[in-house]
């Protein structure tokens, strides 16, 4: 089934651009839409909302503020969890002792510093690309509203 994702590059990964595109273009999805922009400490907030109770949101937001990250939407059949398995294992430290080589395996560090973000769900997906590329249906032909 085709399903589109939300895929972030983190600031740690953002100068491995190259050889993260690549492993994109080695998978079965495609590159519809991208961006690279620094993230304020309130839209990283707003980004990871589900997790502002955790012990280590000050952590994660301070981290995801730190540089530039690049944000695109991927298509293609199963994104969301191709994309998730292209990334590895949330923590990077797990990610290095399986056989496959992640995204996380090859760019990240720990449990924070782990180089990628993808959708983990249609709803996270759809909320993620809308926060990213906000739809401009509606708003007038001059786009302007
Ligand atoms: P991500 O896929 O972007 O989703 C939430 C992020 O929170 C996660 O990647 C990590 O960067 C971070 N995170 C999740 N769990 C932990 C943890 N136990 N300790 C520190 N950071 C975490």
């Amino acid at each position: 089934k085709k399903e589109r994702t939300l895929a972030m590059v983190k600031p740690d990964a953002v100068y491995k651009l190259g050889d993260v595109l690549q492993m994109v273009y080695d998978s079965n999805l495609i590159v519809t839409k991208a961006k690279m922009t620094k993230l304020t400490w309130r839209e990283a907030s707003d980004f990871y909302t589900e997790h502002q109770t955790k012990s280590f949101f000050n952590n994660l937001v301070q981290f995801m503020t730190s540089g530039p990250v690049v944000a695109m939407e991927l298509l293609g059949d199963e994104a969301i969890s191709e994309w998730r398995r292209i990334l590895g294992p949330t923590d990077s430290s797990i990610a290095r002792k399986e056989a496959a080589l992640s995204l996380r395996a090859q760019f990240g560090t720990d449990g924070t510093k782990n180089a990628g973000h993808g959708s983990d769900s249609l709803a996270s997906a759809a909320r993620e690309l809308e926060f990213f590329f906000p739809s401009t249906a509606g708003r007038g032909p001059a786009n302007t509203a």
